[in-house]
C-alpha cells in the first residue's frame, strides 16, 4: 500500500449531515458537559460547543482515509486546526466539502503526515468553519516526499493564567462514540490490548472538546460564539478517568496558547494549543460584481427586489412594460424609469428595459441590455405578470393565452439565453415567481393557476441542468398588496403585506450562499414556509404479475392514497427507482419508508 498521489487536489464532498438539538448536546455530554454549564445540554436557548464542528464533521476524515489510502493500522489523529467564520446554530443540515491539501514525509521509520482541509456550510448558506485535520500515518513514511513545514507556539515562562481540572468518566469514550467516531480502540478492551494498549483509550477529540469548554470557561465564558480559532496538536494517548488539566495562558488582546496535561503523569496529550476569542463577524449577504435581471420590476414586488438587490450592491436591469394590470395598452416607460431613478440616487447602478417578456425577442433584448451595460447575468428574477380572471366556463381563449403567455413564456424566453451565459461562467440564480393560487387552486384563475404552476415545472428541469455550473433555481410564491392584488387583500393587513416582507428570501434565493435548489417557497407578511410535492408510499396492486382489477384498485384506494410516510423525490429516476424498488420488497413493506428529502441541494 502506498499513499495515493492522485488524491492531492481532489474534492471530496459535498457531504451532508443533518443535526439537531440533540445531537449537540449528546456532543456537550460526549466532552464532558453537565448542569454545570446547562446552556450546551439543555434544548432551551442551546449553545454549540465549537468543537461540535470537527465531529459533526467526522465523515470528512473518513473519506480522506480512503482517498489517500492510508494504512489504517497505523493511523493517529495529530493535529486539529479549526477557524470559526459564524457560530453554529443548534439544528439544520452541515454541507461539507473541501480535499487533501499535501503529504509530508517524516522518514520511513516515523510515518507520514496527510493534511486536509474542508469548509463547512449550514443549510442557512453561512459559511460556519473551516477545519484543517493532519492525519498522522504511522506506517506511510519513506514515501520521498517533502519534510513537513515546522510549527512552533510559544509558551509564556509563567504560571499559567488559568487551569481547569477536569476528570473525564471512566466510560466516556463510550458517550462520547455516539457522536460519530466509533473506532474500536475506544470501545472494544480485546482491540485496544492488540493495538498495544490496556484499555480503550479516550478519543483525542474528546479531550480536545473539554479542552474547548475549559478555554471558554476561563476567556469568554458563556459565549462560545466568540471562539475564531481553535487549534491543537494530540501528543499523547490518555485512559478515560484519569485527572486532566487545561492550561491556559493569554498572548494578547483575544489570543491564548493552551495544553492539556495528564495531571497523575504531568505527560502532554494536547499540545501547542492556540484559541483566538472575537466578536461575531458581520456577515451580510451582498450581490457586488453581480448583475440582475428583474422582469416586472417597474411596481409592485418587483420594484422592491430591484432597490434591495442594488442597495446590497448587484447592478439591475430594471425591465418593466409599463402595461395595465391585464396586460393591454401601448405599454410605457416611466415606471422603469422612476426605479432606475431612485436606485441611481441612492448611489447604486441600474439601468431601463422596456422590452415584452411575452416575445423571444423581448427576452433576448433584456439580457442583451445586461450584458451591453454591465457585461454578465447573474440573477434572473421572473417576475413579471399580469391577470385575466374569468370562471373557466367564461375563459376566453385570448385570456387564457395572454397569461400563459407572460408568466410562463414569459421566463422561458428571459431565462434561455440568460442560462447559456450563466452555464458559461459556471454561476447563476434564477428565481420563478408561482402563486398560492397555483399551488392550491382559486377559483377564477384557470389561467394564471395554470400558468403558475407550470412554472414550477420549468423548475424542477433547470435545478438539474444548471446542477454543474453552480445555477441554483427556486421559486416564490409571495403574498403582497400591489395593484394585482390590492381589491382582492384585506385593508387592514396593508402594511404587513407591503413587499419588503417577501424580498428577504427572495434576496436569500439570489445569493451566493444560497443553499437550494429546486424549492418552493411561501413567503408574505413575515410568515415563510416551503412548499413540495410529497409522494405517498404506494402500493402494489394485483400482485405485479398481471394487470390489476378495477375492483383491486378501488379496493386499495386507502393505501394508495396515503400520504403517511411520504417523501419528496429530487427527480424522476429517483421515483421510478422506488417504483422498481416496491417490485423486490416483500409485500408487507412495500414502497419508500423514510422521511428523507432526497438531494435537495
Ligand atoms: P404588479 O402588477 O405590481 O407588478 C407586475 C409588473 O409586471 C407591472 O409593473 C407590469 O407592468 C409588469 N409587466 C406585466 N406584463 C409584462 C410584460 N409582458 N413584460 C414586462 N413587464 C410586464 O404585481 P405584483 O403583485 O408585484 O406581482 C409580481 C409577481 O408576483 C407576479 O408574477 C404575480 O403573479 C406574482 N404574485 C403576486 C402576488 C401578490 O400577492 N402580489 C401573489 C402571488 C403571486
Amino acid at each position: 500500500m502506498a499513499l495515493n498521489m492522485d488524491a492531492i487536489g481532489k474534492k471530496i464532498g459535498p457531504l451532508t449531515k443533518a443535526y439537531t438539538w440533540k445531537d449537540c448536546s449528546l456532543y456537550a455530554l460526549g466532552v464532558g458537559a453537565g448542569f454545570s454549564d446547562l446552556d450546551y445540554c439543555y434544548e432551551k436557548d442551546l449553545k454549540v460547543i465549537p468543537s461540535f464542528s470537527i465531529a459533526a464533521v467526522f465523515d470528512f476524515l473518513s473519506h480522506v482515509g480512503a482517498a489517500s489510502n492510508v494504512n489504517l493500522a497505523g493511523v493517529l489523529h495529530g493535529e486539529q486546526e479549526l477557524v470559526f467564520h459564524n457560530p453554529i446554530p443548534p439544528e439544520g443540515e452541515l454541507i461539507t466539502e473541501g480535499a487533501i491539501t499535501a503529504y509530508y514525509d517524516k522518514g520511513k521509520d516515523k510515518g507520514a503526515l496527510v493534511v486536509a482541509t474542508c469548509d463547512t456550510r449550514h443549510s442557512n448558506g453561512q459559511k460556519l468553519f473551516t477545519a484543517t485535520a493532519t492525519i498522522f500515518s504511522r506506517l506511510d513514511g519513506g514515501f520521498g516526499g517533502p519534510e513537513a513545514p515546522s510549527k512552533h507556539v510559544v509558551f509564556p515562562d509563567r504560571a499559567p493564567d488559568f487551569t481547569v481540572t477536569e476528570t473525564p468518566a471512566a466510560n466516556q469514550p463510550l458517550l462520547y462514540r455516539l457522536s460519530g467516531d466509533i473506532f474500536q480502540l475506544h470501545a472494544d478492551p480485546e482491540f485496544a490490548r492488540m493495538a498495544g494498549f490496556e484499555k480503550p483509550i479516550m478519543h483525542g477529540l474528546c479531550t480536545h472538546g473539554f479542552a474547548c469548554r475549559a478555554l471558554i470557561a476561563s476567556l469568554c465564558p458563556g459565549q462560545p460564539e466568540l471562539v475564531r480559532r481553535f487549534d491543537g496538536r494530540f501528543s499523547k494517548p490518555l485512559y478515560p478517568g484519569v485527572p486532566i488539566e487545561t492550561r491556559i495562558w493569554k498572548t494578547g488582546d483575544g489570543k491564548a496558547v493552551w495544553r492539556t496535561v495528564n495531571a497523575e503523569t504531568g505527560d502532554v496529550v494536547i499540545d501547542m494549543g492556540v484559541c483566538e476569542i472575537g466578536p461575531v463577524p458581520r456577515d451580510e449577504i451582498r450581490f457586488d460584481g453581480r448583475v440582475a435581471i428583474v422582469t416586472g420590476a417597474g411596481a409592485g414586488l418587483g420594484r422592491t427586489y430591484a432597490l434591495e438587490l442594488a442597495r446590497r450592491g448587484a447592478a439591475v436591469v430594471v425591465n418593466d412594460l409599463g402595461s395595465a394590470r391585464d396586460g393591454s395598452g401601448a405599454g410605457s416607460s416611466s415606471p422603469a424609469d422612476q426605479v432606475v431613478a431612485e436606485i441611481l440616487a441612492a448611489g447604486g447602478q441600474a439601468v431601463a428595459n422596456y422590452d415584452n417578456v411575452a416575445t423571444a425577442e423581448g427576452g433576448a433584448s433584456i439580457v442583451q441590455t445586461a450584458v451591453e451595460a454591465f457585461g454578465r447575468v447573474d440573477i434572473v428574477i421572473n417576475n413579471a405578470g399580469i391577470l385575466r380572471d374569468k370562471s373557466f366556463a367564461r375563459m376566453t381563449p385570448e385570456n387564457w393565452n395572454a397569461v400563459l403567455a407572460v408568466h410562463l413564456n414569459g421566463a422561458f424566453h428571459v431565462t434561455r439565453p440568460a442560462f447559456e451565459i450563466m452555464k458559461r461562467q459556471g454561476y447563476g440564480r434564477i428565481v420563478m415567481t408561482t402563486s398560492a393560487a397555483g399551488l392550491y387552486g382559486n377559483f377564477g384563475q384557470a389561467n394564471y393557476t395554470a400558468a403558475k404552476l407550470a412554472l414550477t415545472g420549468l423548475m424542477n428541469t433547470l435545478k438539474l441542468e444548471g446542477q454543474k455550473y453552480d445555477i441554483k433555481v427556486n421559486t416564490i410564491a409571495p403574498v403582497a398588496a400591489s395593484r394585482l392584488t390590492e381589491d382582492i387583500l384585506p385593508p387592514d393587513l396593508l402594511e404587513k403585506l407591503s413587499p419588503e416582507y417577501v424580498a428577504p428570501m427572495v434576496m436569500v434565493l439570489c445569493s451566493e450562499r444560497c443553499p437550494v435548489s429546486g424549492r418552493i417557497y411561501n413567503a408574505g407578511m413575515g410568515f415563510f414556509n416551503r412548499a413540495a410535492v410529497v409522494t405517498g408510499p404506494g402500493t402494489v396492486v394485483g400482485g405485479g404479475e398481471q394487470a390489476p382489477t378495477v375492483d383491486d384498485v378501488a379496493a386499495a384506494m386507502d393505501k394508495i392514497s396515503t400520504l403517511t410516510d411520504g417523501k419528496e423525490y429530487f427527480q424522476l429516476n429517483d421515483q421510478l427507482g422506488d417504483v422498481l424498488a416496491a417490485f423486490s420488497a416483500p409485500a408487507a413493506k412495500l414502497g419508500p419508508k423514510t422521511k428523507t428529502t432526497a438531494g435537495t441541494r
